[in-house]
């Protein structure tokens, strides 16, 4: 008798196994931990003996003096978000050519340090046509392989400006992936990965009969190329150290070296604003290079690595042991 005639008979089928809501079911593979380090403060007058031995680094000054001091090929990862106006407050460019021949001296620097293989993380405004020109700069000049573009978007912004807004609301921002040719690069899809919600799960199972099971699921969703992250907001208890105009999120900072470095890999951070890449790689068990040139915005560096980076980092492994798929703080 078929399952259809049997159940309109009302006799019963054996049901098929349902396939369940994995609790915990993906194990992060161990990593090795780093001993806990205190940053190291210098300057581009009183520099790091061997800045490619210290543990993390903050060097008060210009970054291109700075990376001058690096080995070549001694850096795994460079996170670079370099302010882009021209001609505003302190910035030495006041054209576009004179912002591109700066460019060039930085980029210059940050790929000859940069190991092969590693990976150069490069944000850009989408209201700035310079993300252009310096994506063009990287591969044709630098011979960087670019490799994806990512979108960070937001869901906060524009609000205020309702009134006589004659132009869309800002709420995303580049970041380009280039890796510098010669070895293979860092992808670790873990530490990329959002676990799935429980209906999620079940609409992902439905959707994908017979291509997707619960085991493959339990891995997380995949990474994709934007992401969705809040701002730091005024009240984010970031800002508590200082403030900064581009504060980047930790959430963001997390991501990026989580999956693009391993633990005891160099971090390049050769803009360090207000620390948030700094904090990050602190917190990952990473080795930091990092340079500001404003001493106020070096003070808020100092501040933030002397004490928060612990909390944390405490969170940072916390999250990663517990959840199976790293789903950021
Ligand atoms: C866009 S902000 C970086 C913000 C950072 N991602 C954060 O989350 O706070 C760029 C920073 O680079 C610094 N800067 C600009 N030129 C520099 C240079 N030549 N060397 C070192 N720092 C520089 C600026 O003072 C500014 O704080």
């Amino acid at each position: 008798m078929s399952a259809a005639a049997s159940s309109q008979l009302g006799t019963k089928q054996p049901a098929a196994k349902a396939q369940r809501f994995p609790k915990r079911v993906h194990k992060q593979p161990s990593q090795p931990q780093m001993p806990f380090v205190r940053p190291t403060i210098y300057s581009t007058e009183n520099p790091a003996p061997d800045v490619n031995e210290a543990h993390l680094s903050i060097t008060h000054g210009d970054c291109v003096e700075g990376m001058k001091l690096l080995a070549n090929a001694s850096v795994d990862l460079v996170i670079a978000d370099p302010p882009y106006d021209i001609g505003v407050g302190k910035a030495v460019w006041d054209t576009v050519p004179h912002y591109m021949q700066w460019s060039r001296t930085w980029l210059a620097e940050a790929v000859r340090v940069l190991k092969p293989g590693g990976a150069l993380m490069l944000y850009g405004s989408p209201e700035r046509l310079w993300i252009c020109h310096l994506k063009i700069m990287c591969a044709d000049e630098f011979g960087l392989e670019f490799k994806q573009h990512i979108s960070w978007v937001y869901k906060q912004g524009g609000d205020s400006r309702m009134n006589n807004m004659v132009k869309y609301a800002v709420r995303m921002e580049h970041l380009e992936w280039f890796v510098k040719p010669g070895a293979g690069h860092t992808f670790n899809l873990d530490a990329g990965t959002e676990a799935y919600s429980e209906a999620e799960f079940k609409e992902a199972l439905a959707k994908g009969v017979g291509r997707v099971t619960a085991e493959s699921l339990s891995r997380g969703k995949p990474p994709k190329n934007w992401w969705d992250i809040p701002r730091e907001n005024s009240r984010s208890k970031e800002r508590e150290y200082g403030s900064h105009p581009s504060m980047k999120p930790l959430r963001i900072c997390d991501r990026i070296v989580g999956i693009h470095s391993n633990v005891g890999d160099t971090v390049l951070v050769p803009f360090g604003g207000s620390g948030s890449e700094c904090v990050a790689v602190g917190a990952a068990g990473r080795k930091l290079v990092a340079y500001e040139q404003e001493a106020e915005y070096h003070r808020i560096i100092v501040r933030r690595m002397k004490g928060p980076w612990r909390s944390h980092r405490r969170q940072y492994r916390r999250t990663r042991s517990r959840r199976g798929p790293y789903s950021p703080p």
